[in-house]
């Protein structure tokens, strides 16, 4: 079947896609879209994480067909656009994330990123107060690391939130 939707901002259609296939499996082999990672493919681990019409959710648990016409925004979309000729460049929660030292494998990364922009937006970016640490676990609750054992990453999202109140008061 064909499936046409919109990522990133750009419309796309991938054609022969099997019924039983999932978004996450069209992002990455048929769109060249590999930013979201395939680790669990059961909806646990969180790394497959995208926006999905605006709200955050495991790429791998959606069926390829449900994306018709909707709207996906990957970790390759959070970058911001470029400036004349140059590569996109890393937004303020990416920036975070290498600062912090909150990447290690790397492997959770571009979930935990999406789901990290989702909260810094629904807070620090709605006009309230900066998540505290019990707000970020639970936000990243369903995103698992194997690697950092979370701290770095909890700094990360302080550091980006911090970052992005100050780009509030100024834009
Ligand atoms: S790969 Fe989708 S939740 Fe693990
Ligand atoms: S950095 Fe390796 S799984 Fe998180």
């Amino acid at each position: 079947m064909r499936v046409s939707f919109n990522v990133n901002g750009e419309d796309v259609t991938a054609d022969n896609v099997w019924p039983g296939e999932s978004l996450l499996y069209v992002l990455r082999e048929r769109l060249g879209l590999p930013g979201s990672k395939n680790a669990c493919e059961q909806g646990e681990c969180g790394s497959c994480t995208v926006y999905f019409d605006g709200v955050t959710a495991c790429s791998c648990m959606i069926a390829a067909g449900q994306a018709e016409g909707r709207e996906v925004r990957t970790v390759e979309g959070l970058a911001e656009e470029p400036g004349k000729g140059g590569d996109r460049t890393l937004s303020t929660v990416q920036e975070a994330f290498v600062e912090a030292g909150a990447v290690q494998c790397g492997f959770c990364t571009p979930g935990l990123l999406v789901q990290t922009d989702d909260l810094i937006e629904r807070t620090v970016g709605a006009g309230r107060a900066a998540p505290d640490d019990s707000e970020i676990r639970e936000a990243l609750a369903g995103n698992l690391c194997r690697c950092t054992g979370y701290e770095k990453i909890i700094d990360a999202v302080h550091l980006a939130a911090e970052r992005r109140a100050a780009a509030g008061s100024t834009s």
